[in-house]
């Protein structure tokens, strides 16, 4: 019989490069950071995977606090403050809105601390760390066009924490993307309602 080479199968394949190199790449745990996860029991679910992202994580997650807060104060204004032609069916689905957004903050809170960090709810500062605005308008069509830039900024800070985050956190990723869904959602309602200028 003919020896092997100690080039693997797959290498020796047509299938190209590219796909050789790929078959060549192999999956393997690190396990230092096994070994770790058995001692530094003081760090919860915080494991040695989150290497120097756990700060700067607590801190995005902290940011999108604020904002939730602050989307759901504004929501709340504009539900018992709305007026006019159609203004009933809008006012409840701000509150509907506005529940969300509070649900999403206790979301939030929560993950900060499964990260070992401490939500900051201090109202001194939180709309200068929101990314949305409160925007007390009075008129129905200026509080739907606020909602939306509101609505808007938060999917896009969100979609570039996803992006940021990746596979470094994946827990709190799945978290982003299920408060980005919605937030999607609310937005694609408020447009629907919105007059075009
Ligand atoms: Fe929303």
């Amino acid at each position: 019989m003919k020896p092997s080479s100690a080039v693997p199968r797959a290498s020796r394949s047509h299938h190209g490069g590219a796909a050789a190199s790929a078959v060549r790449e192999r999956l393997a745990l690190d396990p230092a950071g096994i070994e770790a996860a058995r001692s530094d029991l003081h760090d919860g679910a915080v494991t040695p995977h989150f290497g120097p992202w756990r700060e700067e994580i607590i801190g995005l997650l902290n940011d999108a606090l604020a904002t939730q807060w602050i989307c759901a104060m504004r929501y709340r204004r504009h539900h018992f403050t709305a007026t006019g032609l159609g203004a009933a069916a809008i006012a409840g689905a701000f509150l509907v809105h506005a529940d969300a957004e509070a649900r999403h903050a206790d979301q939030l809170a929560r993950r900060i601390v499964e990260l070992g960090g401490e939500p900051d709810l201090n109202p001194d500062t939180l709309s200068q760390r929101s990314h949305a605005s409160y925007s007390p308008v009075r008129e129905l069509q200026a509080m739907l066009r606020a909602n939306l830039i509101a609505e808007r900024v938060t999917i896009e800070a969100c979609s570039q924490m996803v992006a940021l985050i990746g596979s470094k956190d994946p827990t709190t990723r799945c978290l982003l993307e299920s408060i980005l869904a919605q937030e999607q959602r609310h937005a694609r309602a408020l447009a629907d309602w919105l007059v075009p200028a």
